[in-house]
């Protein structure tokens, strides 16, 4: 009676073994951009990371619109309108997605460059540059968000209202 059991049981974990280790159909694993919870007018991921939020008619969350603003206003002198790259910088919209999270925020608050590269291929620190860095989560699921085609290129057309919980937050972190 024990030993059927455990040979029972050794061979459902040899399946589940199987299973957890079978490649999901052909396709590469997709970055993690699902919606597990919206805080605050911001949607996360099951790992709290900030993801997207874009409704079936094409109406995008605010931190979308507001990551769109702030990445053209900031960004797209060096990586390109869009986030498609340029010669001189890479396409944010591809290192959003290959990139851990706070290691992408790491760059964009301590600047990076190269050994050894020229003096003009240095991507500055932000830290201390409100106009980013109250914006970094918004500009970082913009890029998520056209690094998985789930927007255009372009101003989105179509926006949610401000929400007052990030107007608030907005408003700390500028003044603070
Ligand atoms: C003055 C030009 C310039 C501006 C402005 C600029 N960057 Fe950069 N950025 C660069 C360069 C050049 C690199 C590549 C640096 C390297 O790898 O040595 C880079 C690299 C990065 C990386 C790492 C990408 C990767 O795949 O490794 C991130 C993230 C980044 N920039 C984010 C931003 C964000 C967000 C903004 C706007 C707030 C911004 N950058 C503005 C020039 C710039």
């Amino acid at each position: 009676m024990t030993k059927k059991f455990s040979l029972l049981s050794a061979s459902v974990m040899a399946v589940a073994a199987i299973l957890a280790s079978a490649p999901i159909g052909a396709e590469e694993v997709k970055p993690d951009v699902a919606v597990e919870y919206v805080e605050g007018g911001r949607a996360f991921t099951k790992d709290d990371i900030p993801t997207y939020f874009i409704a079936e008619d094409g109406t995008v969350d605010w931190p979308v619109f507001s990551g769109f603003r702030r990445y053209h206003a900031e960004c797209h002198v060096c990586h390109g309108p869009d986030g498609e790259g340029s010669t001189y910088a890479p396409a944010l919209k591809e290192s959003a997605l290959a990139m851990d999270y706070y290691d992408f925020i790491e760059v964009i608050a301590s600047g990076r460059q190269k050994v050894g590269a020229s003096e003009n291929s240095v991507m500055p620190a932000f830290g201390t540059n409100k106009n980013v860095m109250c914006f970094v989560d918004d500009i970082y699921v913009y890029l998520k968000a056209r690094g998985m085609d789930a927007i255009a290129r372009g101003r989105p057309a179509k926006k949610v209202d401000k929400p007052d919980e990030l107007r608030a937050e907005e408003e700390e972190c500028m003044s603070g």
